[in-house]
């Protein structure tokens, strides 16, 4: 069995990330269309970064929990298993899964808008930084915003191509091309399992869903698949 997994912000919600859309989600207190779009960062750079910087701060403070975890005892056990996170955060890397497929980008990483060069974040990231390559005070964070083309499309579809089973965990699927990635698991004939504190918006497209906290029910899955249970 090869299996592609989908994450999205409700799997890092235990650990203490807000996740967007639910009741105090992080689109509740910030205005996305300011902080997370290509016009809001020319309109605003400061407090576009301020918002980053922020969640740099709350990510480095937080924990994988034992769902990251059991993530990677499934990569360790098959290593064909394709993780595919729309999470910019780093918890699935510090929960053992070395090769994360990060569609929306990384926290922990710097993008040049002058020249595309990309490099490590530092803990505070300003615009007027110099790229470390042209020197452009043109410093953003390297992560997706709306409007914007999501990362390593190719990759996700070949995989989705070749897979046996499709899972997606934490994510509410109202945001595409992510959201679509089910319909396109079900076009190829994959089987598909949802993951989720309740049915998302496209729960319905699922073979078959599981419904609880993450720490409680990924574990479970896991386990089952390595024949644990
Ligand atoms: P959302 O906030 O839209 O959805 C989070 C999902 O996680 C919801 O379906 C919740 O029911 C579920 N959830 C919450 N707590 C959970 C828990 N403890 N265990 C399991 N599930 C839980 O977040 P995403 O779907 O990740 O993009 O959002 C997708 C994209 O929209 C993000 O990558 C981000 C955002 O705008 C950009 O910024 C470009």
């Amino acid at each position: 069995m090869s299996i592609v997994i989908l994450t999205g912000a409700g799997i890092s919600a235990e650990s203490g990330l807000g996740t967007f859309r639910d009741e105090d989600g992080l689109w509740t207190k910030y205005d996305l269309n300011e902080v997370a779009t290509p016009e809001g960062f020319a309109r605003n750079p400061a407090l576009v970064q301020d918002f980053y910087n922020a969640r740099r701060a709350n990510c480095r403070g937080a924990s994988p929990n034992a769902a990251h975890h059991a993530l990677g005892r499934l990569v360790a056990a098959r290593p064909d298993t394709v993780v595919v996170t729309q999470n910019v955060d780093d918890l699935h890397e510090r929960g053992g899964v070395t090769d994360v497929i990060h569609m929306h980008g990384e926290l922990f990483r710097a993008l040049c808008a002058a020249c595309d060069h990309r490099w490590d974040a530092p803990e505070e990231m300003s615009v007027s930084a110099p790229c470390p390559a042209c020197g452009a005070p043109a410093t953003r964070p390297d992560v997706v915003w709306f409007g914007e083309m999501p990362y390593h499309m190719e990759r996700i579809f070949d995989a989705l191509e070749r897979a046996t089973l499709f899972v997606a965990i934490g994510t509410s699927g109202s945001v595409y091309p992510a959201a679509g990635f089910v319909g396109e698991a079900r076009a190829n004939r994959v089987e598909t399992l949802e993951l989720n504190l309740e049915p998302s918006d496209v729960g319905g497209q699922f073979d078959a869903g599981r419904y609880g906290p993450a720490s409680e029910i990924v574990p479970l899955w896991v386990d089952e698949v390595l024949g644990a249970r």
